[in-house]
């Protein structure tokens, strides 16, 4: 199966879009602001900056197999404001925990818990600071409505949004592959998540009203227009939260690349299992790494039948490709779970419904659904009411409208927004 024409990401040549001002500030990009402004501790200009939340329409646990993926950014985002700051460290101020943090220059990892919102950005500072990017002391106020631990990428859009916001106050211009891979050593080291590269990769290169297909193995990608209208997107949160890092995620990983290493054995050149081909798998016998394989290999070849069907507006097709990946993902890569399999069923119970599916990482968090518009209300009622039946809890349910993208949020009226000079 031939893939669609992606461009090439070639490092010192790429464009860095996001010194630009966005076109939609959102609501925690202007909340960030308002906070970073009553800052009595900090002074000077604001630099401020929002990155979006993805939801994954199709291509699980492919990303890091260097297989395809078809992520979209939401209307949810998290904005973070910087301003300099007298004293000896940086400083960073959740607005959602109501905490705040110092992050000592050149404090590791083993002194932050793993996977709190201050492990990201003391994470991504140093990052950013290993890859030349020298600052005085800020004042970071952050704020967000992704839902977190929800599978929307809520840590992938705050490393983003932090390296992006020291990016443009030192004037640097990292590549949207070099802060991608900044964000996922950081997940790795400071989450202890082996993550793949999609999520802070369609945090930063989604665009509203498109999907990106992203091929992780060559780091290419296609935007591919959305036309909704005639049907929607609807996430529902099934409200189970857990860190990817207690659960089967890394496991996973561990098991593709056994599979990989198998079939390796007679294939030397096989450079990621999603370049593996069904004729291949029986290599595999038939047991639990055939099972990982199976779902990687068949998922990739879905993800690319997925963006025809999504560009050719054919909504049934999409549908069954979802709906496929689901239950894949329940049977062979065995990363869901009853709540979500109770949301997929139930969904695709209602009339109007063409698609459903977990989202994101599995083991709890959301499901997408491809819904024909006039079954949207049907689709939420019915679904929270067989949900509240079996788990006595409630789904929340979103209907995706317009996208936010990452980026440098500027001019804001009455705010005037100048660089610190480069190294202050
Ligand atoms: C999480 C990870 C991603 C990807 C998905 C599963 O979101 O961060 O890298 O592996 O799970 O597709």
């Amino acid at each position: 199966m031939r893939s669609p024409n992606l461009q090439r990401s070639s490092g010192s040549k790429e464009i860095w879009p996001f010194n630009c001002s966005v076109p939609h500030v959102s609501e925690a990009a202007l909340r960030a602001l308002e906070s970073a402004r009553g800052d009595a501790e900090s002074r000077g200009d604001i630099m401020l900056v929002q990155a979006p939340g993805r939801v994954n329409l199709i291509g699980e646990h492919t990303d890091y197999n260097g297989g395809h993926a078809l992520p979209m950014a939401t209307g949810y985002a998290i904005g973070v404001a910087a301003r300099r700051r007298v004293g000896a460290h940086h400083r960073a101020l959740s607005l959602n925990y109501q905490e705040e943090t110092s992050v000592l220059p050149g404090g590791g990892p083993e002194a932050t818990p793993h996977g709190r919102w201050s492990a990201y950005v003391a994470g991504m500072l140093q990052e950013m600071e290993r890859a030349g990017r020298r600052l005085r002391p800020l004042s970071l106020h952050i704020c967000g409505d992704i839902p977190s631990g929800a599978g929307l990428s809520s840590s992938a859009a705050l490393c983003v949004a932090t390296g992006m916001v020291v990016d443009a106050i030192a004037s640097g211009c990292s590549t949207p592959v070099g802060m991608a891979l900044r964000a996922q050593r950081v997940e790795h080291e400071w989450a202890k998540v082996r993550c793949g590269i999609m999520d802070p990769l369609a945090c930063l290169l989604a665009r509203p009203g498109h999907a990106l297909l992203l091929d992780c193995g060559r780091l290419k990608w296609h935007h591919v227009p959305v036309k909704l209208g005639e049907v929607e997107f609807v996430l529902i949160d099934s409200g189970v939260r857990r860190k990817l890092g207690a659960t089967g995620y890394n496991e996973r990983r561990q098991e593709c690349a056994d599979a990989l290493r198998c079939l390796q054995q007679s294939r030397p050149k096989l450079r990621h299992l999603c370049d593996a081909s069904e004729s291949d798998l029986p290599d595999l016998g038939g047991g639990m790494h055939w099972m990982r394989a199976a779902h990687v290999v068949r998922e990739n070849v879905r993800v690319l039948a997925a963006a025809r069907a999504l560009e050719k507006c054919e909504w049934e097709v999409l549908g069954r490709l979802m709906v496929q990946s689901h239950r894949s993902l329940r049977d062979l890569y065995q990363v869901s779970c009853p709540e979500l399999d109770c949301l997929v069923d139930a969904a695709l119970e209602v009339p109007g419904v063409l698609g459903a599916r977990m989202t994101g990482g599995g083991f709890g968090g959301c499901t997408i659904n491809l819904v024909a518009s006039s079954a949207v209300e049907r689709l939420c009622i019915e679904v929270a009411e067989r949900y509240r039946e079996v788990f006595g809890c409630e789904a929340r349910t979103m209907v995706l409208g317009a996208s936010l993208q990452a980026g440098r949020v500027a001019p804001i009226p009455g705010e005037s927004f100048h660089d610190l000079p480069h190294g202050s």
